[in-house]
């Protein structure tokens, strides 16, 4: 199982830097603020339930010596997203790294999906990353600081199941390029992440289906590494992502997969039966609500 590095890089590579993140309180996005502030950083961390804030920046600061704060908002709400902003600058006196990572998802074909399950994905995943770019903007700016904005690897192939993920982060990446490029002459740099499927998250389990043994036994024929990725794998990509040792790297979209994005994706199994007699595949997802 891969652990978060503090060997590649200096334990002090971020000292007085501040990491603000959505989507930190956990999952992938939490074990990326942990990786963060294990190499100096302080963080704070946007969700929509405080008690699960709370509790995570507090293990988050137990586990690195370093402050983690945290604000309960939702990123489809500009003035909580800026107020958190506030708060963070407020206690920490900047910000030099932004994690874009609150996203909504689960299984749904384009058929059973109403307009508003469509458009509430968009919401979170796309119009939630302009909302907190626009908000983090003037301090990233001052510290040429540099964004991750997380992605997923669906639309490149038509994944069925995923219309609305799919649009989402196609739209995200589309405007992690244009960052790139409005803000690369200000000295900020903006990269994707898209990691493929991690296990022990959320998102892993909402969007896996099949028994545990098949589950098991799909890795081998879906990820050419042999092996579904751990939080610690995309973690370590973003301490890279923010470092100088990428400093000429900017408005890309980086696969953190084990190579999934060129096998065929064994995400919906049974294909095609399960899209042209959904309710096979309906049944099971329904054991997943
Ligand atoms: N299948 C089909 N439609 C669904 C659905 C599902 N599993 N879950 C929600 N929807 C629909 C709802 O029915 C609603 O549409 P309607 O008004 O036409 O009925 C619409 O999506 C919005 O749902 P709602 O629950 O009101 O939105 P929310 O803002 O409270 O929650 C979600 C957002 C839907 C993304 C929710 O799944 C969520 O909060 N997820 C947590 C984060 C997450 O998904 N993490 C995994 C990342 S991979």
């Amino acid at each position: 199982m891969a652990t978060i590095s503090t060997a590649v890089f200096k334990e002090n590579l971020f000292n007085g830097k501040v990491l603000f993140c959505t989507g930190g309180g956990s999952g992938i996005c939490k074990a990326m603020t942990e990786a963060v502030m294990r190499h100096g950083a302080n963080a704070f961390i946007i969700g929509r339930k405080l008690d699960r804030l709370a509790k995570s920046a507090a293990e988050l600061s137990n586990a690195t010596g370093r402050q983690c704060g945290y604000a309960a908002a939702d990123v489809r709400n500009p003035v909580l997203i800026k107020e958190a902003v506030e708060k963070c600058v407020a206690q920490f006196g900047r910000i030099d790294f932004v994690i874009c990572g609150a996203a909504g998802n689960f299984l749904t074909t384009i058929d059973a999906m109403s307009e508003n399950a469509f458009r509430t994905v968009l919401e979170i995943d796309t119009i939630g990353t302009f909302i907190t770019i626009k908000a983090t903007l003037p301090h990233v700016r001052a510290t040429r600081g540099s964004y991750i904005l997380m992605s997923a690897i669906l639309y490149d192939r038509g994944l069925a199941y995923q219309a609305h993920a799919a649009a989402a982060k196609a739209g995200v990446d589309a405007l992690g390029r244009v960052v790139a490029v409005e803000e690369g002459p200000r000295g900020v740099r903006c990269n994707s992440i898209a990691p493929g499927p991690i296990r022990d998250t959320e998102g892993f389990d909402r969007l896996t289906v099949g028994t545990p043994e098949d589950v098991d036994n799909s890795a081998k024929s879906r990820v050419p590494l042999q092996r579904y990725g751990a939080v610690a794998d995309i973690a370590n990509c973003g301490v890279f992502l923010f470092s100088d040792a990428a400093n000429w790297i900017t408005g890309q979209l980086i696969a953190v997969d084990g190579g999934e994005l060129h096998t065929n994706m064994g995400m919906v199994p049974n294909y095609p039966a399960n899209v042209l007699e959904p309710a096979t595949m309906a049944s099971v997802i329904k054991g997943k609500l």
